[in-house]
């Protein structure tokens, strides 16, 4: 189903002609692991100052920017963090969200770790779908990979109690790093087969300034194809909506899917119909953006609708990101990132 060809008249398209669909809010800045490709211990050590919490917008502050979000073509909003369940009170966001009209997704997106004691009410405020991050099985890679907090055991009690609180399907998200945990991702895909659970592979990005990134970290998804098809046969699926970030594929003896996320090797800007709103209420039209618009100003000195709508579209008409694309192209400069615990991946 495309969205441009439901595309409403008065809705604005950025200057690629891009509409706007999915808004990611990220809630709390704060998070319980340190994986060294997003939070690094050494930057984000104890003396590293978050946000406090009346700089943080309000549920309140939240729901009225998504209405009017809504106004402008979005149906699609994604809780994230930091770690969103940290954020006290979340469900009753939850639901707030989910009550406005032209809303017809809530999907959340957690390390999994708080999330068997979250599930049920989620589930029950209206939570539609929910993404955990799980890059190994093997509790040394995975402690790893989350700077020494959580475990495998912890992250699959969560993933059963969003199983049994019925939101399934349940994402399982997986970055990828070369001599990291690659050589685990097929123990990872084995666990899930045969379930309602979609592992992704996503390709180690970029992101941020601070985690080291090089391309030799990459394995291109190409490359995981390979190695998971002299496993097992899998051949691949249509995808479920126009801008998706994931290419499906299934296994032949329908065990289930997989998901590759390539956005190094097949960047996939030329649909990218999102928009990210930090804790701290600044909209930022790109994950690589370099600046953002800070909406929590006007709205705390008491703009009204009309304005802070204005400011969106103006910020959505005069978007032309397509950061995956320029990397790909080799045309980035190295200009400062905005990190991912801040906005929210
Ligand atoms: P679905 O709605 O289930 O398709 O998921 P989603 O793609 O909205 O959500 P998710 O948060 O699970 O995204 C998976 C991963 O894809 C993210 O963690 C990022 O690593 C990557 N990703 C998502 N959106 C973008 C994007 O706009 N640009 C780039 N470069 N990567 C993205
Ligand atoms: N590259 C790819 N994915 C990343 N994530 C966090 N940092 C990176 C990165 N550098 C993923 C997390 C989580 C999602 C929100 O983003 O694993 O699944
Ligand atoms: Fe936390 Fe997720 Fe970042 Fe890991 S990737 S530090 S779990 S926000
Ligand atoms: Fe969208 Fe920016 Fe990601 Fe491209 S790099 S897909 S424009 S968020």
């Amino acid at each position: 189903m495309s969205v441009v060809a439901l595309h409403d008249p008065s809705a604005p398209l950025d200057r690629l002609g891009r509409p706007i669909h999915d808004l990611r809010i990220s809630v709390m800045d704060r998070c319980n692991f340190r994986c060294p490709y997003c939070m690094p211990k050494e930057t984000f050590g104890e003396g590293y100052r978050f946000l406090g919490s009346a700089e943080r917008l309000s549920f309140a502050e939240i729901t009225r920017l998504a209405r009017l979000f809504t106004g402008l073509g979005v149906r699609k909003l994604r809780l994230t963090g930091g770690e969103p369940l940290l954020r006290a009170g979340l469900e009753e966001l939850v639901g707030d969200l989910a009550a406005l009209p032209g809303v017809e997704d809530v999907a959340l997106t957690t390390n999994g770790v708080l999330l068997a004691r979250h599930a049920q009410e989620l589930k029950t405020q209206g939570l539609t779908r929910i993404t955990v991050s799980l890059d190994s099985l093997d509790p040394d890679v995975f402690r790893r990979m989350s700077g020494g907090f959580g475990s495998p055991d912890e992250v699959l009690t969560g993933i059963e109690a969003a199983l049994a609180a019925g939101l399934a399907p349940v994402k399982v998200n997986c970055v990828v790093q070369r001599g990291v945990n690659d050589h685990t991702v097929l123990d990872l895909l084995d666990r899930f087969r045969g379930t309602p659970v979609i592992v992704r592979l996503i390709e180690y990005m970029d992101v941020g300034n601070r985690n080291h990134w090089e391309p030799a970290l990459v394995v291109p998804s190409r490359e995981l194809r390979e190695r998971i098809a002299a496993r097992w046969e899998i051949a691949p699926r249509a995808g479920n909506y126009r801008g998706e970030v994931a290419e499906r594929y299934a296994y032949a003896d329908g065990a289930g899917e997989i998901g590759f996320i390539s956005s190094v090797s097949q960047p996939f800007c030329g649909a990218c119909s999102r928009a990210r709103l930090s804790s701290e209420g600044v909209l930022y039209t790109c994950l690589f953006a370099t600046r953002g618009l800070d909406l929590r100003a006007p709205l705390r000195a008491g703009a009204d609708d009309a304005t802070l709508l204005q400011l969106v579209r103006d910020a959505w008409e005069r978007r032309a990101d397509r950061y995956s694309e320029l990397r790909a192209e080799s045309k980035q400069d190295g200009r400062r990132k905005i990190e991912m615990y801040y906005i929210g991946g």
